[in-house]
């Protein structure tokens, strides 16, 4: 670890308070101006730190770093010895998560960058990624059951998401099946899950489950049209969450519920937490646009829908959107 590491480590365990310089070149055994110029060069890359004379240095409280100690720190044992991969930019983390993969990756490897310079939404979108701002990461799973059961992780993604979002934040998001969790009837968090089968056992030789959140603020970030449909947890709630806290109470969630995801316990709490039951909907499957009532969802997670004739099915894909009168 570089002396800048070093001392950039020491200001997070630090966070909220100062440290002396002369604390801190006591601690690594180097000289006060060694420190002082370390400092500098913090500052040159960005880093925001608050000096004063007479008490030294502190991280200024806004500061909201990725950092692989943080996130574990939050974590719960059975996943403290998980490969984490911590990236300042990457393409896209789900495409960096499947070369790990292919590469025989263990499962509940998490790849974290701070940006995206190819975010990936559903449906060939992309996904806005900038930086110091929104949650990019990506999950290594390996699950045993069938494709068919591939929505069921989506959604137990989606109540994970949603409900340590509410943890942390005392807010009261909603999904909009499948995956799309929503504040104040925008969108917050988006999950893009990619996978690969073994054609000879019929199961997943591995997924990706890719989510993104925007946390902190996104005003003067995104544009007017980005803006209409989209939020943040700060732009919403005024509380700057730490990413790294959010990130890890995001995987403690997924880990817990997949232990159990054949007993599709958490189905109950995405119905609990749907936007979209007892609204007009319209519906986007296979190119086609088409007008539905949704009126319930199953036990694979598939949504129910009526169309204007009386006629029911059930969705197991595409999309949905609420519509407006
Ligand atoms: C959507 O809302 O359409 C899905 C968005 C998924 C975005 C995440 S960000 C981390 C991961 N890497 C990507 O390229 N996409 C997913």
């Amino acid at each position: 670890m570089s002396n800048k590491d070093k001392v950039l480590k020491i200001l997070l365990e630090n966070r909220d308070n100062y440290v002396s310089g002369q604390s801190i070149a006591h601690t690594l055994s180097v000289s006060r101006n060694a420190i002082w110029k370390t400092m500098v060069k913090l500052k040159d890359e960005g880093v925001p730190i608050i000096s004063s004379k007479k008490l030294g240095y502190m991280l200024s409280p806004d500061f909201d770093i990725l950092s692989i100690d943080e996130i574990k720190k939050h974590l719960i044992d059975e996943l403290k010895e998980i490969d984490i991969h911590l990236l300042n930019t990457v393409d896209s983390t789900n495409n960096y998560a499947k070369v790990l993969a292919k590469q025989n990756a263990s499962e509940y490897t998490l790849v974290v960058s701070d940006t995206q310079t190819h975010g990936k939404g559903r449906m060939g979108r992309t996904f806005n990624s900038p930086s110091g701002t929104g949650i990019y990461m990506s999950l290594i799973l390996k699950p045993t059951t069938n494709v068919e059961t591939s929505q069921l992780i989506t959604s137990c993604v989606a109540v994970a998401i949603s409900k340590a979002i509410d943890t942390l934040c005392g807010c009261n998001t909603k999904i909009k099946w499948v995956n799309d969790i929503f504040l104040n009837d925008r969108k917050i968090s988006g999950t893009l899950t990619e996978g690969s089968v073994n054609f000879e056992t019929g199961s997943f030789a591995y997924i990706v489950v890719g989510i993104g959140i925007n946390v902190r603020s996104v005003k003067g970030i995104f544009n007017e049209e980005l803006s209409a449909i989209a939020t943040s947890i700060e732009d919403e709630t005024n509380i700057k969450i730490s990413r790294s806290r959010l990130i890890a109470e995001v995987f403690n969630n997924i880990y817990l519920q997949m232990q159990a995801i054949d007993e599709r316990t958490f189905i109950e709490e995405y119905i609990r937490r749907s936007l979209i039951i007892n609204k007009e909907i319209v519906v986007l499957e296979g190119g086609k646009e088409f007008n539905a009532k949704a009126i319930g969802i199953d036990k694979n997670a598939g949504l129910i829908v009526q169309f204007p004739d009386g006629s029911t099915k059930v969705l197991n894909s595409g999309e949905a959107r609420i519509r407006k009168y």
